[in-house]
């Protein structure tokens, strides 16, 4: 299969940045993380954007910034959770890229939450079982639209998590 970037997609939590940047590192790859790079940008946190313009607004600056992020040197991008709401953004996604779903069991994520304070979605919700639940069925679909491959990470350290996605990106470069 031919592609530019690989592209991490998948639940908050789910181990996305960190193994981004491992990912990037063993492949010799420049790292995009693109909620870091919508921070420095926009010189706000993430929570601060939500608190202070809005979720449609972060929105905005999230596509704005994929599509920023798609036009530079291949690398390794690492999206936040909720990027593949958007149809459009969903569909520059799949394209020309490999898209790696890192597909995680709700108790994962619960158990990778150690600070949820930082997740403006999750931030003061009591239930946050409940919340995962619902994003995760909102969204797992669109995940799968979007993915080439699917990584199962439930139980995997993050060293093996970026094993198992190299060699599964072997594996799609052989076909
Ligand atoms: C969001 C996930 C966050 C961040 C923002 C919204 C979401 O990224 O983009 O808080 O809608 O799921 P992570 O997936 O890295 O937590």
């Amino acid at each position: 299969m031919q592609y530019k970037h690989i592209i991490l997609i998948g639940m908050p939590a789910s181990g996305k940045s960190s193994v981004g940047a491992q990912l990037a590192a063993k492949l010799g790859k420049p790292l995009y993380d693109n909620d870091l790079l919508l921070e420095e940008k926009h010189a706000q946190s993430i929570s601060s954007i939500f608190k202070e313009l809005g979720e449609d607004k972060f929105r905005a600056y999230e596509s704005e910034m994929l599509k920023e992020v798609l036009g530079r040197e291949a690398g390794v991008i690492s999206l936040g959770g909720g990027s593949v709401i958007d149809q459009e953004n969903r569909d520059v996604i799949k394209n020309n890229n490999l898209v790696v779903y890192l597909q995680a069991q709700i108790a994962t994520l619960i158990k990778n939450l150690a600070d949820s304070d930082e997740r403006p979605l999750l931030a003061g919700q009591a239930d946050k079982e409940d919340l995962l639940k619902s994003l995760l069925q909102q969204r797992d679909d669109l995940y799968r639209e979007c993915c080439s491959i699917i990584v199962d990470v439930d139980g995997l350290s993050l060293q093996e998590i970026t094993e198992e996605i190299i060699s599964r990106i072997a594996n799609e470069n052989s076909t």
